[in-house]
């Protein structure tokens, strides 16, 4: 039952007379199931459970996720940098920037998809993540795709990579090669941060393809 749902019910319980249901049970129950309020939920435990972020300080807030909590495609990051750490939104730097024009070259908006990080706070000199930061903080990554359910996943980079496929093989290896996660089809890319240091016609043409290759799974 979703939240319309529950108030439709509660509207004609009352129109008969029944004004002795468990209404708040009913709610609470509609509320677990939408997602958007699962998220604001795990966002909160995260930010008052995280073993990595509730004890470093070296961040101004926590950089949870953004978008569309029902969408088919996330993108996944690494880390917060220094804008995302001051606006509380992933990927709205330069990086985020070039995302935005991938996404866009897809044929969708920012708003149809979700973006996150395996890591929600930001390392100190934007320096990658270690592995016991990760160990710490990605579980609440794990929750958030579990909520969204999407059907395809892009790693952006080393970090998401690693951590999602269990690897430790290097992104120029396992870019453009399907892999999993919790039965969701994972494509390993470049994250926009290299591509913007290295913007080759070949690195374009990589990172191209393994998007034309999402959006045929994502056709599927
Ligand atoms: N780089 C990332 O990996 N994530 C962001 O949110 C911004 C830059």
């Amino acid at each position: 039952m979703d939240v319309q749902q529950a108030k439709l019910h509660l509207e004609s319980s009352m129109l008969i007379g029944v004004d002795f249901l468990p209404v708040a049970t009913q709610i609470e129950t509609a509320q677990e199931t939408d997602p958007t309020a699962l998220l604001e939920q795990l966002s909160m435990e995260h930010d008052s459970t995280c073993e990595h972020c509730t004890h470093t300080t070296h961040y101004t807030q926590t950089v949870f996720g953004v978008g569309n909590p029902n969408a088919q495609l996330m993108f996944i990051g690494e880390a917060p940098g220094a804008e995302e750490d001051q606006q509380g939104i992933p990927f709205v730097g330069e990086a985020g920037k070039k995302l935005d024009e991938i996404i866009t070259a897809m044929g969708m908006q920012r708003e149809d998809v979700y973006i996150a990080n395996v890591l929600k706070s930001r390392p100190p000199n934007n320096r990658t993540p270690s592995p016991d930061e990760v160990a710490k903080c990605a579980p609440f990554l794990g929750k958030q795709v579990a909520v969204i359910q999407p059907k395809v996943i892009v790693a952006l980079g080393g970090s998401a990579t690693k951590y999602l496929l269990g690897t430790t093989t290097g992104i120029t290896q396992l870019r453009g090669k399907w892999g999993s996660y919790d039965g969701i089809s994972v494509m390993p890319t470049f994250h926009p941060a290299y591509l913007i240091r290295n913007y080759t016609k070949e690195t374009r043409a990589q990172m191209w393809s393994d998007m034309q290759q999402v959006m045929a799974k994502l056709r599927e």
